[in-house]
C-alpha cells in the first residue's frame, strides 16, 4: 500500500512539473522547488533536485545531481552525481552540529530553542555553456565563467575563469579551451543571447570558432 502511494505521489509530481514547464523534459524522481525555474528545452534526468535554482534554456542535468541556490546559464551540460552549492557549518563554535545553534534545521531534537547562527549560503553562478563532469562538487558562492569545463570528480573551491578547464581536488586550471584572442572574442560575442532563429542559421559555424566569430563580428 505505502509503495503504491509513493509511486502515485511521484507520478503526480512529474505531471505537475511537465505542466509548469511544458517545453522542458523531466524524468521520474526529479524535484524542483517552488522558488526554482527551468528554462525552455532543458532536461532533468532521473532523481535530479533543484532547490532555489534557476536553470537556463537548453541546459541539462543528468541523474542524481543536486543543485542548490544557484543560477545556471543557458547551454550548460551538467553530468550525473554533481553537487552544486555545498553549504558550510560555522566552525568557530565548540560543535559544528546544528543541534546546538539552529533549531530550524530539519532535525528531530535540539539543545537550543533559537537560531543562534544564521548560515548564509552565498549564491553560486554557473555562466552560459559550462560543462561539468561526473561527480564534480562546487562549493557555494563559486562563479564558473562562460564556456568553462569542470573535470569529472573535481572539487571546485575557487572561481573558474571563462573557457578554462579545471580538474582535481582542489580543482586547478589545466588549460584554456582556445587561444586568449578567441576566448576574448567569444565572450564579447555573447552568442548564447542570440535568438533561436539566428543560432539555427549559424549552427554549422560552431564547428570552427574563427568562422563563427567572423560571422558574428561582421557589421550588420
Ligand atoms: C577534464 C576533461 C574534459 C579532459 O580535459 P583535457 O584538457 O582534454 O585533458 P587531457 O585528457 O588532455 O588530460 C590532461 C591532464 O589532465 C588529467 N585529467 C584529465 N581529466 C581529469 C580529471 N577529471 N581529473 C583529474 N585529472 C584529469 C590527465 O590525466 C592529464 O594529466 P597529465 O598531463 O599529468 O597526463 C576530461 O578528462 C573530463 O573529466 N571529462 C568529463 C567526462 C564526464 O564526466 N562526462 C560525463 C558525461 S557529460
Amino acid at each position: 500500500m505505502i509503495p503504491l502511494l509513493g509511486t502515485l505521489k511521484a507520478a503526480v509530481r512529474l505531471r505537475q512539473l511537465r505542466r509548469r514547464f511544458p517545453l522542458s523534459v523531466f524524468h521520474p524522481g526529479s524535484v524542483v522547488s517552488q522558488d526554482s525555474n527551468v528554462g525552455n528545452y532543458s532536461v532533468l534526468f532521473a532523481n535530479v533536485g533543484l532547490e532555489s535554482a534557476n536553470l537556463g534554456a537548453y541546459s541539462y542535468v543528468q541523474s542524481g545531481s543536486l543543485l542548490t541556490n544557484v543560477e545556471v546559464g543557458p547551454f550548460c551540460s551538467i553530468a550525473g552525481g554533481v553537487i552544486v552549492g555545498l553549504a558550510s557549518h560555522p566552525m568557530h563554535l565548540v560543535s559544528t552540529s546544528p543541534v546546538f545553534y539552529d533549531c530550524e534545521q530539519p532535525l528531530p531534537r535540539f539543545f537550543t530553542r533559537e537560531r543562534l547562527v544564521t548560515t548564509h549560503l552565498p549564491r553560486t553562478i554557473i555562466n552560459a555553456d559550462v560543462w561539468i563532469g561526473q561527480n564534480a562538487m562546487i562549493k557555494a558562492g563559486i562563479n564558473i565563467g562562460v564556456g568553462a569545463v569542470v573535470g569529472a570528480g573535481a572539487i571546485v573551491t575557487r572561481d573558474v575563469p571563462p573557457y578554462t578547464i579545471v580538474t582535481g581536488i582542489p580543482a586547478r586550471p589545466t588549460r584554456t579551451r582556445f587561444s586568449q584572442d578567441i576566448c576574448r572574442r567569444l565572450l564579447e560575442s555573447r552568442w548564447w543571447e542570440r535568438s533561436d532563429a539566428e543560432l539555427e542559421r549559424l549552427a554549422e559555424l560552431f564547428a570552427v570558432p574563427d568562422r563563427l566569430l567572423a560571422a558574428l563580428e561582421r557589421p550588420k
